[in-house]
């Protein structure tokens, strides 16, 4: 029974849109409903991000905004989640007298009785981390509504401390999840009529490696595509120091895997890449993908770049754009290095200007257009395996998925929905392709 309304702001990851997802689960058993109206809503939760600066911003902006809210006299809950939660903890409820809960990386799972106290009108901050053992009976799973394709959380956090990056500071210790639960879950998802998987973690491909009783990510794969009913398999996000051959392997051998890779390089310098502590070097990525398109030639790569780290001259930079040109990404997210309190790389000289950094940008993201386009351009005539997840954007047609990630929108009717078709792909745009159905 329904008889309030939750209204969520998700910012940032992936991890962040999951986490939002069980959240809707979890209060839906409290009564709330989702609303896409903060106005209307008794509760306004912002999941939020702070793996750059802007995006801490954002949520600040935001959260200044939702005071308007509250002053119109209701009895709303206004909650903080995600990683700015996890930073600044009771801090928030200190700055900001409106706010009443505020909830870190580790702690959904007590969200039911913090809104009981809130409702109560008493304020909460909760922003421990808590030990492994007790996190994997608390990886919880997703109810919700059936759809067609759904994220299945493999492992959390992070242990890599890459020299700029907060993420092991706010989402704490990496640990794998138990395989016989995320199979479990892929099953019952099968069994809903979900037909992709999109197995979730900060670094999946290091599944498993520090416990003896897990599979490798390879295994738990392979283990996965066995499942009846699913017939695609992706991953994100993963790190190419831990991009072992046998799961290179797997994109020769397992017909189930996405045509899709997200691998991040975050620079094509030698130098740069040390002074981030990513344990590879340009030469090690540039093998890794070489080997994953001998094995599988059109697989597609998308990726992330960080441009003006500290210390990043025009020669590094130059190293930054072959690297591109040898890959040749489908898709590149692009971001201006931002520094983050009590990471390594903030203590760094962070000499660059700021019209330096953003030149560097604008060229790299021209480069990506031109590959984009150029890559989509060669995909016209060619017929491909599309999943129908809905609607198109004009009437009449349907929009799905392609094996490699692209959306493709062709005339055909909604009861396409939910199955695989052949479509022939007529035109080419920078974020989805037009077809024709041609079975
Ligand atoms: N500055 C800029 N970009 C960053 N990223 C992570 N931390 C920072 C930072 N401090 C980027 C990386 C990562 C992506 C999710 O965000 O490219 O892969
Ligand atoms: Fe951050 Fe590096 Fe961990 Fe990715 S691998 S979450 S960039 S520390």
């Amino acid at each position: 029974m329904f008889d309030k309304l939750l209204y969520i702001e998700t910012f940032g990851c992936q991890m962040n849109v999951n986490d939002s997802e069980r959240i809707v689960s979890m209060l839906a058993d409290l009564g709330y409903a989702p609303t896409n109206e903060a106005a209307a809503a008794d509760m306004i939760l912002l999941n939020t991000c702070s793996v750059r600066g802007g995006a801490e911003e954002k949520v600040y902006r935001r959260l200044a905004n939702l005071r308007i809210y509250k002053r119109d006299g209701k009895q709303q809950i206004i909650a903080v989640g995600g990683c700015v939660a996890q930073q600044e903890g009771e801090e928030l409820l200190r700055k900001l007298p409106y706010l009443d809960l505020v909830i870190g990386t580790h702690n959904l799972h007590l969200l039911p009785d913090m809104v009981r106290c809130a409702e109560r009108g008493e304020r909460r901050s909760e922003t421990s981390f808590i030990d492994n053992e007790q996190r994997l009976d608390l990886f919880p799973s997703i109810k919700g509504e059936s759809r067609l394709s759904r994220f299945v959380t493999v492992m959390q956090g992070c242990d890599n401390f890459c020299s700029y990056c907060i993420v092991p500071y706010v989402r704490g210790r990496e640990i794998s999840r138990r395989s016989a639960d995320i199979l479990a879950e892929v099953r019952q998802l099968a069994d809903e009529g979900v037909r992709e998987v999109i197995l979730l973690g900060q670094n999946v491909n290091s599944y498993g490696l520090k416990s003896a009783d897990e599979p490798s990510f390879a295994g738990l794969i392979r283990q996965v595509a066995e499942v009846a009913g699913i017939e695609r398999v992706r991953f994100t996000t993963s790190h190419p120091k831990d991009m072992s051959d046998e799961l290179i392997a797997c994109f020769a051998d397992v017909p189930k895997l996405s045509g899709q890779i997200h691998l991040p390089a975050q620079s094509g310098s030698d130098a740069v890449l040390k002074l981030m502590g990513r344990g590879y070097t340009r030469d090690s990525y540039l093998d890794r993908v070489r080997k994953l398109k001998a094995i599988r030639p059109d697989l597609v790569f998308t990726g992330d770049i960080i441009v003006g780290f500290p210390g990043e001259t025009d020669a590094d930079f130059e190293q930054t754009l072959s690297l591109m040109e040898e890959v040749r990404y489908i898709d590149l997210f692009s971001f201006v290095y931002s520094p983050r309190p009590g990471t390594k790389a903030a203590e760094l000289n962070d000499d660059l200007t700021k019209a330096v950094k953003m030149a560097r940008l604008d060229r790299l993201m021209e480069l990506q257009r031109r590959h984009t386009r150029e890559i989509c351009h060669t995909y016209v005539g060619s017929v491909m395996s599309v999943l129908v997840e809905g609607e198109g954007r004009l009437v009449g047609q349907v929009s799905g998925k392609a094996d490699n990630g692209r959306i493709v929108n062709f005339t055909g009717d909604c009861s396409l929905i939910g199955t695989f078709v052949n479509v022939t792909i007529t035109k080419a745009y920078p974020n989805s392709l037009l077809g024709e159905l041609s079975n």
